[in-house]
């Protein structure tokens, strides 16, 4: 088999075998603790995160790996698995069905495989760079949804947002007056995913971190989508700021985030 195709395998294999480990949890008691005043973690997500990267390390021992968690390693490997043990941590702790598993695969800096798992739907996202998206294997692609007023919207708040003036309330506000509606679910990797299946047109966020976007910044890229950061760059899992949309309101929303901006530092 190439390599490609058993990344492949062990990326999927690993979403599956951790999503299963989640939906196992759902009916467990809980150990929370906290990493901020909103932030908090489970011993689900360590678990789910120690069953991924033994998965990696088993088949790929010398990569890279990027874990939220902190089960990192480092090496000379081009290759760098970039990890979201579970994205929807505050959904999960409450029983909130919307969670998923995020694994992203780098080579030489550059994203080429991503693969995004929700256990409770049993859909499972999928990119490799220049082959197209999938839903359980079926072809994926963006809405074609025109312009701004039509669009049903995503987006999320940063943990902490009662300290950080630039909270995303004013994009926020200015939004909600502008699009047909805005949902916040809670998942970042799944609003991407949500974006490139075509079930929203938009989805904008500040201040996440690379295993949030990693994965999904692919499958809605495959899917046909533009990611920028607010301003129309090009965007990188390093950057604060993500702009993904279905590429026709792209600019709409690029003028309504950047209308009269002050800067502030995140
Ligand atoms: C969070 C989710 C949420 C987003 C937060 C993220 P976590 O990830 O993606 O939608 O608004 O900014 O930190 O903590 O559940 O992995
Ligand atoms: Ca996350
Ligand atoms: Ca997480």
């Amino acid at each position: 088999m190439k390599k490609t195709a058993l990344i492949k395998k062990a990326a999927i294999g690993a979403a599956k075998e951790a999503g299963r480990i989640l939906l196992d949890g759902m009916t467990q008691k809980l150990t929370i603790t906290y990493k901020g005043e909103l932030d908090l973690v489970t011993q689900m997500d360590t678990l789910s995160e120690q069953s991924i990267v033994t998965n990696i390390k088993t088949h790929f021992p010398d990569h890279q790996i990027l874990a939220e968690e902190g089960n990192n390693h480092e090496s000379d490997s081009p290759y760098r698995w970039v990890i979201d043990p579970l994205d929807g941590t505050t959904n999960y702790a409450h029983r909130f069905p919307c969670f998923c598993v995020s694994i992203a695969v780098e080579y030489e800096g550059s994203i080429a495989m991503g693969v995004i798992y929700d256990p409770i739907r049993k859909e499972l996202f999928f990119a490799e760079k220049g082959k197209g998206a999938t839903l359980n294997r079926q072809p994926l692609s963006v809405s074609s949804r025109p312009i701004l007023k039509e669009s049903l919207l995503v987006t999320g708040f940063a943990y902490n947002l009662r300290d950080n003036p630039n909270n995303n309330l004013n994009h926020f506000s200015r939004l909600l007056m502008k699009a047909q509606g805005i949902r916040r679910l809670g998942s970042a990797a799944l609003d991407l995913c949500y974006v490139a299946a075509g079930r929203l047109d938009g989805f904008w966020e500040l201040n996440l971190k690379p295993w949030d976007t990693a994965a999904g910044f692919l499958i809605l890229t495959e899917a046909g989508g533009s990611v920028t950061n607010f301003a129309g760059e090009p965007f990188s899992i390093d950057q604060r700021e993500i702009l993904a949309t279905n590429g026709k309101i792209h600019q709409e929303m690029v003028d309504v985030l950047t209308q009269g901006e002050k800067s502030y530092v995140c």
